[in-house]
């Protein structure tokens, strides 16, 4: 499918750091409609995923040629005490806007999550046997079965470790660590036993719409290529901030923070693109070279205060 100007796209949970990005994206480009239920800016409206007919009206009203389901609850351990809702949120919740793909017979798309394998081999790729550990990603495993088998034109996209959003919107390991430095701390516990790829929120978005245009519909691996632990990570940030010299990261195993992080992980969840380079639609970029370019805003708020 063309997306045009005119194209209307309903966007549901765009509240978030993917959110931000796809929005951005997609705004400039198509006719937008976005909503969540945590109404952060102004250009979102109320709708609940885990309301079916409330998500039906708010979609309905729309007429939307496409819809992108972006809604999850997406911190681990508050899945893993709040099973219900993460149940209601991120499996029903797709399955609610499944259905209602469905019966306006219009694209869906959802996103899925690196974290459904079970960290067994090193390398996974679109065609290998997901085995979800943990409530978070048993529930987002859900939503792409549902999917899978439910409907004929869908794109579930399988992302790594999300980066993006900045300062204020980014709620994951990124702004974990600028955090902790920018309040002062001098010495970085890191671990060095998960593994993984970093996906970056502007090139996903990118790759979304042009994935989207392409209508090779079905499920795709997109992260950044190359891969890493979560401590290379850390040190090509604080490489990227200009602060190696002020700051000691130190490897610590995953049992340091075993009390903080207690909800189970892959000891690896780096995937590769198989299927999108297969395609020649591959639009993620090394994972070095998107840090860099989301490093400026963490170094502009640093100049800042
Ligand atoms: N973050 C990652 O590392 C990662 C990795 C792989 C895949 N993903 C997937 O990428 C997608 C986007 O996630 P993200 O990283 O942008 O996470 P996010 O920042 O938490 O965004 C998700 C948004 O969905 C909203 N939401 C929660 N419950 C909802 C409901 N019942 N109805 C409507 N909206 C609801 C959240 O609101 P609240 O803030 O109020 O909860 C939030 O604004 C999700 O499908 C996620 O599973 C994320």
């Amino acid at each position: 499918m063309k997306l045009e100007k005119s194209t209307k796209v309903y966007i549901a949970g765009c509240g978030g750091m993917l959110g931000r990005a796809v929005y951005a994206y997609f705004s400039e480009r198509c006719n937008v409609k976005a909503t969540d239920i945590d109404l952060n800016i102004e250009w979102l409206e109320y709708a609940d995923v885990r309301d079916y007919k409330q998500m039906e009206e708010s979609i309905i009203a729309f007429q939307p040629e496409l819809i992108i389901n972006l809604a999850a609850l997406t911190d681990l351990e508050f899945c893993e005490k709040n099973a219900e809702n993460s149940w209601l949120t991120n499996a029903l919740g797709a399955e609610n806007i499944a259905l209602i793909s469905k019966k306006l017979d219009v694209p869906m798309v959802y996103i899925s999550t690196a974290g459904i394998v079970d960290g067994e081999q090193d390398l996974y790729n679109d065609f290998d046997a997901p085995n979800p550990l943990g409530i978070y990603a048993k529930s987002k495993y859900h939503g792409e079965v549902f999917i899978k088998s439910y409907l004929d034109k869908f794109f579930v996209f399988r992302a790594g470790w999300m980066m993006g959003g900045g300062p204020n919107k980014d709620k994951k390991f990124i702004n974990l660590i600028y955090q902790q430095i920018k309040f002062g701390q001098k010495e970085l516990f890191i671990v060095d036993d998960k593994l993984g790829t970093p996906t970056y929120t502007l090139s996903f978005a990118e790759g979304i719409f042009k994935v989207v245009e392409t209508e090779l519909y079905g499920v795709y691996n997109q992260v950044c290529e190359g891969d890493c632990s979560r401590y290379e990570v850390a040190v090509e940030l604080v490489d990227l901030l200009g602060l190696k010299d002020e700051l000691k990261i130190t490897k610590v195993s995953s049992d340091y923070f075993k009390t903080e992080y207690f909800a189970p992980r892959p000891t690896s969840e780096k995937l590769v693109n198989m299927k999108l380079n297969a395609r020649g639609i591959n639009f993620m970029p090394h994972w070095k070279e998107a840090l860099k370019d989301y490093a400026q805003v963490f170094i502009a708020d640093l100049n800042k205060s």
